[in-house]
């Protein structure tokens, strides 16, 4: 039977990126999906003669990465992207390699470009089309100690900068071009629009990835996969497991269970307003499991971060397959994984050269209920998730929701867990979101939280001395968790919020704000 990726392949004209590594090369798939490009991204090692025929792209993008073209061991694409016939775009370490390998020259050793550059365009390629013209001046992101000395024969220069005198080059009769600097990120501001000139003007693609074709594609994907079977479906109220499960009920209907486990650690409301949405808006099949009392028996007096997660864990997972069994006959088990987790990564370490991230939101179940998965978000990237969400119909408030750990609350509770604590925690929580929702930043922000801490300080209140826990903010601004910027509120915001929280909530009487990025620090406190 042919995957959802079979399907998508056969439906939509596809662009390839060859990854070299680099730290940002999803963000080359991201920048194209957006202008409507369906793309993929394969390691440099597993793209050869037989996958370009398989493929079949219409333009080709090669990615930064780490290495040196000068070192003898660095990677290199293989020739037959040169003689496929499509417009093939190098990116920094992917116009390096471009280049020796068509006959120029590249020098190592240079003082490099690292941050803000600007870059004046000259002559008239298309790649620059829109944006400005000859002799505009564009800021760009640039990262590289390597650069293009001599050009191989046939290519012109169409960009220069101070460090870089090839900042972009083309071969515009093959169509090749070659840009020192990302495009990709979003401190290159024109750098989406160089990208849909390369894959639209270029390569003259139409563009025809949309949410709305995914959504009748996938939904037909998943009946094919599950015919008349039964399906469960983890639902956390989050937005991966939302989309997973709106989706899934339209294809499959009565066909489809989900189960929701109420840990006793998730934020006020949570509860009601997951089985309030899914199962008397919906109509779903839902099992709502409470188990907040054996969660909380479980971890009475546990204070290590680790074995925290590990006995929330182990305990869902029971719960989960526990429920699941009463179901009856379920062959299926719906997850909401996404592209991220599988693409496979380039690694330089001298460990394998190919790992594959696992992400298994009921981790380990599929084998020991002998289930099979259905994974029907495994193509998109988590903004393309809400996108689907939306073009479902999903309410807003679930849509835009901040990401929420599997282990809830315990892992916002450092120290010991008890219920005086979650609750205070759960009220606090509650009034900064709502500060944050009246102050119109909740969609600015990646994720917001409090955070309660296993310290007590003395305040007055009153004529009273009050001896109570410490409370902490945290909000970061993100694109997908893996680094992260503290968000810079105002102070009046952090003034006004403090002071709500210590007078409507009991138990604390101080309220601080973290300021750490990731790195050093991470997201959540545990
Ligand atoms: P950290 O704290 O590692 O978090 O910077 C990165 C993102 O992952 C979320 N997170 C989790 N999500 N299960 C989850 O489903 C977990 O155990 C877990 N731990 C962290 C975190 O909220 C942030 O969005």
């Amino acid at each position: 039977m042919s995957t959802l990726q079979d399907d998508l392949r056969e439906h939509h004209e596809r662009a390839l990126i060859i990854d070299f590594g680099s730290q940002v090369t999803q963000l080359i798939a991201r920048r194209l999906r957006e202008s409507g490009v369906y793309c993929e991204v394969h390691p440099y090692n597993k793209v050869d003669a037989a996958f370009l025929d398989t493929y079949d792209p219409r333009a080709i993008v090669l990615s930064g990465g780490p290495s040196s073209v000068a070192s003898a061991k660095s990677p290199r694409a293989d020739a037959h992207v040169f003689d496929f016939g499509v417009p093939v775009l190098g990116i920094c370490y992917g116009q390096q390699t471009m280049c020796v390998q068509l006959g120029g020259e590249v020098e190592a050793g240079h003082d490099g470009e690292f941050g803000r550059a600007d870059i004046e365009i000259v002559g008239d390629s298309p790649l620059f089309a829109g944006i400005g013209g000859t002799h505009a001046t564009q800021r760009v992101w640039m990262s590289h100690g390597d650069r293009v000395t001599k050009q191989p024969d046939g290519f012109e220069i169409i960009a220069k900068s101070e460090g870089a005198p090839l900042a972009a080059t083309a071969d515009e009769a093959r169509r090749f071009y070659g840009v020192q600097f990302h495009p990709e990120v979003v401190h290159t501001p024109m750098g989406a629009d160089m990208l849909r000139n390369f894959t639209h003007k270029i390569a003259g693609m139409k563009g025809d990835w949309t949410m709305k074709a995914f959504r009748e594609e996938a939904i037909a994907k998943v009946r094919q996969q599950v015919g008349d079977g039964k399906v469960i479906c983890g639902l956390s109220g989050g937005v991966d497991s939302s989309v997973v499960a709106v989706l899934l009920h339209e294809a499959i209907g009565d066909q489809l269970t989900c189960v929701y486990v109420d840990t006793g650690m998730m934020r006020k409301g949570e509860s009601d307003q997951v089985i309030s949405l899914f199962s008397k808006h919906y109509n779903m099949n839902l099992i709502h499991v409470d188990a907040g009392d054996e969660f909380l028996g479980l971890l009475e007096g546990v204070d290590d971060p680790e074995r925290k997660r590990k006995i929330i864990g182990g305990t869902f997972i029971d719960i989960f397959e526990r429920e699941a069994k009463k179901v009856g006959g379920a062959k299926f088990l719906a997850q909401g994984t996404l592209y991220p987790d599988v693409i496979e990564s380039v690694s330089f370490d001298g460990g394998p050269s190919v790992t594959i991230k696992s992400h298994h939101n009921v981790g380990g179940l599929p084998e020991r209920m002998d289930m099979e998965l259905v994974e029907p978000l495994r193509e998109l990237f988590k903004d393309e998730v809400r996108a689907l969400g939306q073009e479902l119909g999903l309410h807003k408030d679930f849509v835009e929701r901040h990401p929420f750990p599997g282990p809830g609350l315990a892992i916002r509770c450092p120290g010991v867990i008890t219920g005086e604590k979650l609750d205070a925690l759960r009220d606090a929580d509650e009034i900064y979101l709502e500060e944050i929702r009246k102050a119109g930043l909740y969609n600015e922000i990646w994720q917001a939280f409090a955070v309660i801490l296993p310290v007590k300080t003395v305040g007055v209140m009153g004529d009273g001395r009050t001896y109570d826990h410490v409370l902490a903010l945290r909000a970061v601004t993100s694109t997908d968790g893996m680094t992260a910027d503290y968000y810079p509120f105002k102070h009046d915001f952090l003034g006004r919020t403090a002071t709500r929280i210590i007078n409507e909530v009991r138990g604390v009487n101080r309220v601080v704000y973290d300021v750490t990025s990731k790195p050093p620090g991470t997201i959540e406190w545990e």
